[in-house]
């Protein structure tokens, strides 16, 4: 583990969420469910210190773009100086609640994927369901919404129906990853 990535959870343990970073077989059974010969916009949430972006990269054609979207200004920072050689990707210090504005700024609506690594399940319900409206509404019919998260309650919320999942026990703490689609026809709350 980084030395960042230890700092930043002692400075915000809820938003960091996790007392380490994904795993190496986390961080490929992620990248399974992204079908790279189509991905021409993919878009993550929360990279922290940019191990499953490293991931992405390494498979990620020449000419399509990875958009980073990462809250905490350590983190952003440190991702900056990362891949500041690579033109495919593009860093944004934001909260990843105002999704849909951001990448309509940088001309990236309705990606082919979007990764996101932000700690859904364990954060207030509140925040959690701005967020999960958030990616909804910058999402279209053949978008992906990947994610990694404690527990599979997401997938079945209203607004997403389930591709696939597959559970990950080594990492710590084991998670759950999930393709998710947005749902056509969103139940009332
Ligand atoms: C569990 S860590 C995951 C870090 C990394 N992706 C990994 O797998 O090791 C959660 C990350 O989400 C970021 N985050 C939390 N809330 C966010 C938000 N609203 N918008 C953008 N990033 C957020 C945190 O700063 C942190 O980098």
């Amino acid at each position: 583990m980084s030395l960042l990535f230890f700092k930043r959870v002692l400075a915000n343990p809820r938003r960091v969420g996790y007392i380490v970073p994904s795993s190496p077989f986390l961080i490929r059974q992620t990248s399974r469910f992204i079908d790279f010969s189509a991905a021409r916009t993919v878009v993550e949430l929360g990279p922290g210190e940019g191990c499953h972006s490293r991931r992405i990269l390494r498979f990620l054609n020449r000419d399509s773009r990875l958009i980073l979207i990462e809250l905490d200004s350590h983190f952003a920072a440190h991702l900056t100086e990362q891949f500041a050689d690579d033109p495919r990707v593009s860093v944004i210090h934001a909260n990843a609640v105002h999704l849909s504005e951001t990448l309509q700024i940088h001309d990236a609506a309705e990606p082919d994927y979007i990764v996101s690594g932000i700690p859904l399940t364990i954060m207030a319900r509140a925040l959690r369901e701005e967020l999960l409206a958030g990616i909804a509404l910058a999402m279209g019919p053949s978008s992906r919404f990947i994610t990694y998260q404690a527990s599979l309650s997401i997938s079945d919320h209203r607004h997403f129906d389930l591709v696939r999942k597959k559970h990950c026990l080594l990492n710590i703490p084991p998670l759950h990853v999930m393709e998710l689609m947005k749902s056509p026809c969103p139940e009332a709350p």
